[in-house]
């Protein structure tokens, strides 16, 4: 598929696909939108709700994309007293070039973690790397619109559905990956998308999780969140 890089209104990139009409992010932000949704009513969220301190978090992501969301989490989680084993499916990586050409580095932290952004395309995929001491990725390369195909050998506590909108891609948002998800999902699990349809959030309940409709990013007016309960 071809790719554009276009810029947001926050400044930062994201990836538009002619052929999908579809953009990676939101064009009022893809930093701001990945913060809020994953970060923010994530990430955060489940870490602050723990009772106790949490020490090991398994994620589980939809659609790795430019590696935008998986670089805001690690560098979040220097801030937090944990250790994340993060993977992530992608079914079409981009190429080092086009990682490359983002901006995420630049406007997060002045470049200062730039070798380790480019690290997160460059790591081998189908092998867990220790992109630090607390931070652990797997990449696979894998169509999750079978999910019935995919394995994995531990539950996860908190899932970034970040698919491409159900629109455009709806093999990726159906009652069957749903099930997998949830029974991927470990007993205190959240889950966070950007997407609030209501047919997303039906099939959600229908997998088992209790939803909740949150306030969405700039120029988005809700999301979604799911918990085991
Ligand atoms: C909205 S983008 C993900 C954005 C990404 N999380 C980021 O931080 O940049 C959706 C991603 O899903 C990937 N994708 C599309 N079809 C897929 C499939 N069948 N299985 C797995 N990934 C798929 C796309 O290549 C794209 O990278």
């Amino acid at each position: 598929m071809q790719h554009k890089i276009i810029t947001t209104v926050d400044g930062s990139h994201t990836i538009f696909v002619p052929e999908l009409n579809e953009h990676y992010h939101s064009t009022n932000g893809a930093i701001q939108e990945s913060n809020h949704v994953f970060i923010e009513k994530g990430f955060r969220y489940y870490l602050r709700k723990q009772k106790q301190p949490q020490q090991e978090i398994n994620i589980l992501e939809i659609g790795f994309g430019t590696g935008l969301n998986v670089f805001l989490t690690l560098l979040e989680s220097e801030k937090w007293p944990v250790n994340v084993f993060y993977n992530s499916i992608e079914l079409y990586p981009i190429t080092i070039e086009e990682a490359q050409k983002l901006n995420y580095s630049e406007l997060v932290d002045n470049q200062v973690n730039i070798s380790l952004f480019l690290e997160l395309h460059t790591t081998p995929w189908e092998k867990a790397v220790d992109i630090t001491p607390s931070f652990t990725l797997l990449k696979q390369k894998f169509d999750f619109s079978k999910p019935d195909e995919f394995k994995s050998d531990r539950l996860f506590n908190l899932i970034y559905f970040d698919a491409f909108a159900p629109e455009k891609q709806p093999d990726m948002w159906t009652q069957e990956i749903f099930n997998k998800i949830y029974s991927l999902s470990d007993k205190d699990a959240v889950f966070t998308t950007y997407c609030a349809k209501g047919v997303v959030r039906r099939m959600l309940q229908t997998a088992g999780f209790k939803m909740e409709r949150l306030p969405g990013p700039p120029g988005k007016r809700e999301i979604l969140r799911g918990s085991v309960v």
